[in-house]
């Protein structure tokens, strides 16, 4: 095995990358071990969501997001790199072992990417402009089955059999204290390191049934402005062939491909999981797509004003160097 020692400016950009990846209620639930060439991505068992995240598959999801962030910064820095899924079975907070080989050749592609990471932030503002161009649909479609996961466009059709679950789902929630404790820790206010402040969650909905998920729990939160949302929403499904939790890491991987992707085409995205939450209607959400396999995300893309960005932890929090 070649050996290559990454300075600590390397590393420093490898990571930066990677804690700017998308997560759920912005947990930033990693951790980061680099061994000379090696960079392990470990779930951080502090960073949990029992109640909204009872399987961790969320979790995973991020450590994907991360994981690609990375590949598309090691690109920049010239290297190479091979992606290993789940590479200790007796570690199971181990997800992902990404190797970097410098190459003369790095994936152009993933280069072009690295540079939309900054830029890319959720936005749950309602959409503004044109529709989306069918080469930007077909293009958000091969990005994930280039990560072996597929994301399906829904029809008019299935998108009001979605959104008709979000009725549910509310219901769900509102009943549940578990999970509006566990929200209103994470969401809202003013945050420096992690969680989503109140400038983030967007205006509220004032149409209702809509493709809109309000995150807001805090009182202040529930009593900000209105606006109404698109009636012809742009909603697609990410799904993946197994549910083990290796394709749930792969399903993030494929997610940031395909968000980066969209923010280099100028547009943002938003995610509708509340049914993915409940295992009975993310069944319902998958047969919806009309294909065999299992959602991982809902996704609803569009263009939209800039937003800004949530804040993350210093990269030292993240981090364990181990000398060769
Ligand atoms: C697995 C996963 C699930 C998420 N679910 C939701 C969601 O249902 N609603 C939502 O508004 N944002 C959702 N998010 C977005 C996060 O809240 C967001 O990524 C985080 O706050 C960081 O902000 P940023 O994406 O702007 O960097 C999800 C992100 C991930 C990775």
């Amino acid at each position: 095995m070649s050996h290559v020692q990454l300075s600590p400016e390397q590393i420093d950009v490898l990571l930066r990358a990677a804690v700017a990846a998308p997560s759920m209620h912005n947990t930033q639930p990693w951790r980061f071990e680099v061994n000379g060439h090696v960079i392990d991505i470990y779930l951080d068992g502090s960073r949990t969501l029992p109640a909204e995240d009872p399987s961790g598959r969320a979790m995973r999801i991020a450590a994907g997001t991360a994981a690609f962030n990375l590949r598309c910064a090691a690109a920049a820095l010239d290297y190479g790199t091979w992606l290993g899924l789940a590479p200790d079975t007796e570690e199971p907070d181990l997800l992902a072992r990404i190797v970097l080989q410098p190459s003369s050749t790095p994936d152009e592609q993933l280069r072009a990417l690295y540079a939309e990471i900054p830029r890319r932030h959720t936005s749950r503002d309602p959409i503004r402009t044109a529709p989306l161009a069918q080469t930007t649909r077909i293009e958000l479609v091969r990005s994930a089955l280039a990560e072996g996961a597929e994301l399906t466009w829904l029809s008019p059709e299935q998108i009001e059999t979605v959104v008709d679950m979000f009725l549910d789902t509310d219901l769900r929630e509102i009943a549940d204290w578990h999970r509006s404790a566990e929200r209103a820790h994470w969401v809202g206010g003013n945050r420096t390191g992690d969680g989503i402040p109140s400038s983030a969650l967007g205006p509220r909905a004032s149409n209702y049934r809509t493709a809109f998920r309000d995150m807001g729990t805090r009182p202040a939160d529930r009593t900000r402005t209105q606006a109404a949302f698109e009636k012809h929403p742009n909603l697609a499904v990410l799904s993946t062939t197994h549910d083990e939790p290796a394709d749930q890491v792969a399903a993030g991987i494929a997610l940031e491909r395909v968000l980066l992707t969209a923010t280099r085409h100028g547009v943002a995205a938003s995610f509708l999981n509340q049914p993915l939450e409940y295992d009975d209607l993310r069944e319902t959400v998958q047969r919806t797509t009309g294909k065999a396999g299992f959602a991982d995300m809902v996704i609803r893309f569009g263009h939209a004003r800039p937003t800004a960005a949530t804040p993350r932890r210093p990269v030292e929090d993240f981090l364990r160097v181990e000398e060769e």
